[in-house]
């Protein structure tokens, strides 16, 4: 039986078949994504072409220590594909991300890409979206008034439960965008579409990695080896 290590790599392997030579190719963030680009970076070395644009400064660390060839979003704003993991995935492929803090970042990428490809092993399928906290990335100014809207959007959907500012080490966690990151533990999201919506509406929310009907079609490793692939278009 595989661990989850060698089911992400599975999943970040078999994606490497989705890319095409000359791909404009929008690079994910988090240990599956890495995965994925060590694997890209061997077929590069034999000779793939493709431009990547990494959703992270930890993505694009590893893209130019491996020589995968990157540029940025605003040289190059219309991708193809993104290929990425997520910290959950629901019906219709409706995703939470941002447990490695770059929701931001990621969304924009996944939105400017014709398709988005989720990688993740088959842990990450979920009935309802939300027994992962839902990160939200807010602006630093006013934080106190920020968690105070998003409590009140929260009990509008009967939504409750902790809402914590994310650290790292002993220190605040500062997004790449300079943003703060609070971990809504929901629990359960029966409503995602008009959470969405409302948390969108506060001035201090920046995004949430709520990503509604952005996925195309998600690659998960199963423990028995085999892949099991899911198409958004058939859902
Ligand atoms: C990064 O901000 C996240 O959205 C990741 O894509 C997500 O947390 C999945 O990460 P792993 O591949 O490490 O599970």
């Amino acid at each position: 039986m595989a661990n989850v290590q060698q089911l992400k790599i599975a999943a970040a392997e078999k994606a490497i078949d989705y890319v095409d030579n000359g791909m404009r190719l929008g690079i994910g963030t988090g240990s599956t994504a890495e995965e994925f680009i060590r694997l890209l970076a061997i077929r590069i070395a034999q000779g793939l072409v493709i431009t990547g644009v990494p959703s992270s400064k930890r993505s694009m660390a590893l893209c130019n220590e491996l020589s995968v060839p990157i540029t940025t979003l605003d040289k190059m704003p219309e991708l193809d594909l993104t290929i990425d993991g997520a910290d959950e995935i629901g019906p219709g492929l409706n995703l939470i991300k941002g447990g490695g803090g770059a929701l931001l970042r990621e969304k924009i990428i996944a939105t400017a890409s014709e398709r988005m490809l989720v990688i993740a092993d088959e842990s990450k399928i979920v009935e309802m979206l939300g027994a992962f906290p839902l990160p939200i990335e807010v602006n630093s100014f006013g934080l106190e008034a920020t968690i105070r809207e998003i409590k009140k959007v929260a009990a509008a959907l009967d939504l409750a439960g902790e809402i914590k500012l994310r650290m790292k080490d002993d220190t605040l966690f500062v997004t790449d965008g300079g943003h703060f990151i609070l971990d809504a533990s929901f629990e359960r999201i029966p409503a995602p579409e008009m959470l969405s919506e409302n948390l969108l509406s506060i001035p201090g929310v920046v995004e949430h990695g709520l990503f509604l009907r952005i996925a195309s079609s998600a690659l998960l490793a199963r423990s028995d080896g085999s892949i099991r692939v899911i198409e958004a278009k058939n859902l």
